[in-house]
């Protein structure tokens, strides 16, 4: 006999879980040096308002197929659709886009993980110029060994939790890391916006210059919405597939949406005070993190406790969303080949942890070889982020809008929301039906080069 499946044990489990799959890399890494490459206040408003036209309602599609179907999200669709093979394909897409961004989105992480031990052993005490953290992190980058070495011991931690199954593993560490690490961004932004001299820098973040939003910035914005809400691949499908259904998918999904915006809306402020209060320029690129940080921390009085602090945080954001990355492909395996979730996790993490090491490689010994001019980190980014996601949240809004049958939709969306007032799912599936395929569509269109 089957065993039955597994549920999250609480409503607060499922959130905060589905929480720590959104926040991550995307949010503390990838948000600021957007808004700083952007121009600060007007990029995020427009930030915003994509997560608010196109993250939410996408969100609370997939995390309603997920529920109703209580599957992978190949599984998911084949019960959906009673087989049909092109909206299980659109399944196994989201399947492969998570080995893709595991497999570099892991070395990033790893590099997390290698600045705690670099901070807690003092490597950037006596650096005054950002330029001298930035030789730093050039180097490292270029490291075979520390890239690679921090790259597996990362997939270690990653399956390591996976291995202890969904509610013992991901719940019982997302009900730990998720309000901790909350508690460590306040921290430091209050130590940000108190440097004299933020000033400009919270202007930054608040008075929005329009004349900087460009086509590019508002396309900009909407893939980032995206990425960082973890939309397109079937991450948040599974989640909502460990999910009770007496519960109100609407404002659980407004819990994960509003708690990942405030996450990178509080990264911004914990960057961009204190890096004005230096006077540096926040347009830095990806880079902008590991190089300006750890300088940054030099001028705090108990700098050194809290630059471990603050990349303790990064990695632990990064783990959650990497767990969500591996048990969207964990638990495919798991429900249609009925594998073993321990050896399937191993085995898998194992494949991952090879196939990202040309990424690890892609900064130091590899950086020369390049695929259509790419990098394998590059190529890997490229087609996951910005093919594969796109393609799979615009068919997920496209399905659940017009291709399940809209009874079906409304009494699923129905179930578990009583005291929701009735225009509140009007409104949902319009977005879901004009809005949000819209504008995905737009994005895509923008990121394959056709507009
Ligand atoms: N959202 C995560 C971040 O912001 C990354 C991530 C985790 C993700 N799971 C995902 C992105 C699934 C896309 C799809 O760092």
């Amino acid at each position: 006999m089957e065993k039955q499946r597994e549920q999250w044990g609480s409503k607060i489990g499922f959130i905060l879980a589905a929480a720590g799959s959104a926040v991550g890399l995307g949010n503390i890494w990838k948000y600021p040096y957007l808004v700083g490459e952007n121009g600060g206040a007007a990029f995020i408003l427009v930030y915003l308002i994509c997560v608010l036209l196109v993250g939410l309602p996408i969100a609370v599609a997939e995390i309603l197929i997920g529920r109703t179907a209580q599957q992978n999200p190949v599984g998911s669709f084949r019960i959906l659709t009673n087989g049909n093979r092109f909206w299980m394909g659109i399944g196994l897409l989201g399947v492969l886009a998570g080995f893709i961004i595991l497999s570099y989105y892991n070395v990033i992480a790893g590099w997390s993980l290698g600045y705690v031990i670099q901070s807690i052993g003092g490597r950037f005490e006596s650096m005054i110029h950002p330029q001298q953290a930035g030789e730093m992190f050039s180097c490292l980058s270029a490291s075979t060994g520390w890239c690679v070495g921090y790259h597996l011991l990362f997939m270690a931690l990653t399956v390591g939790i996976i291995y202890a199954g969904v509610t013992k593993g991901i719940e019982r560490a997302s009900k730990v890391l998720m309000p901790l690490l909350f508690l460590l961004i306040v921290v430091l932004v209050i130590r940000g916006i108190t440097l004299p001299g933020a000033r400009p820098g919270i202007r930054y973040l608040l008075k929005a210059d329009f004349s900087a939003i460009t086509a590019d910035a508002v396309l900009l914005a909407l893939g980032q919405a995206f990425f960082s809400l973890s939309l397109g691949m079937g991450a948040l499908l599974t989640y909502g597939s460990y999910m009770s259904r007496r519960e109100n998918i609407i404002t659980s999904t407004s819990w994960i949406v509003g708690l990942d915006t405030l996450i990178a809306l509080l990264a911004g402020f914990m960057i961009f005070p204190a890096l004005f209060a230096m006077g540096l320029e926040p347009a830095q690129g990806p880079a902008l993190i590991f190089n300006m940080l750890p300088v940054l921390f030099n001028d705090i009085p108990g700098g050194y406790f809290f630059r471990i602090l603050f990349f303790i945080l990064l990695a632990l954001a990064a783990l959650t969303s990497t767990i969500s990355l591996l048990e969207v492909i964990t638990s495919f395996l798991v429900d249609e080949y009925h594998f073993r979730r321990h050896r399937v996790a191993v085995i898998m993490g194992g494949l991952i942890a090879l196939f990202g090491i040309p990424s690890a490689l892609s900064f130091g010994a590899w950086s020369e070889i390049r695929i259509a001019g790419k990098t394998f980190f590059d190529l890997s980014d490229f087609i996951a982020a910005n093919i594969l996601l796109p393609v799979g949240g615009l068919c997920i809004a496209l399905f659940v809008g017009w291709f399940w049958r809209s009874g079906s939709v409304k009494t699923e969306l129905l179930t578990g929301t009583q005291t929701l007032p009735v225009w509140i799912s009007g409104l949902w599936i319009f977005l879901i039906r004009f809005i949000a395929p819209v504008l995905v569509l737009i994005i895509f269109l923008q990121k394959i080069g056709i507009l």
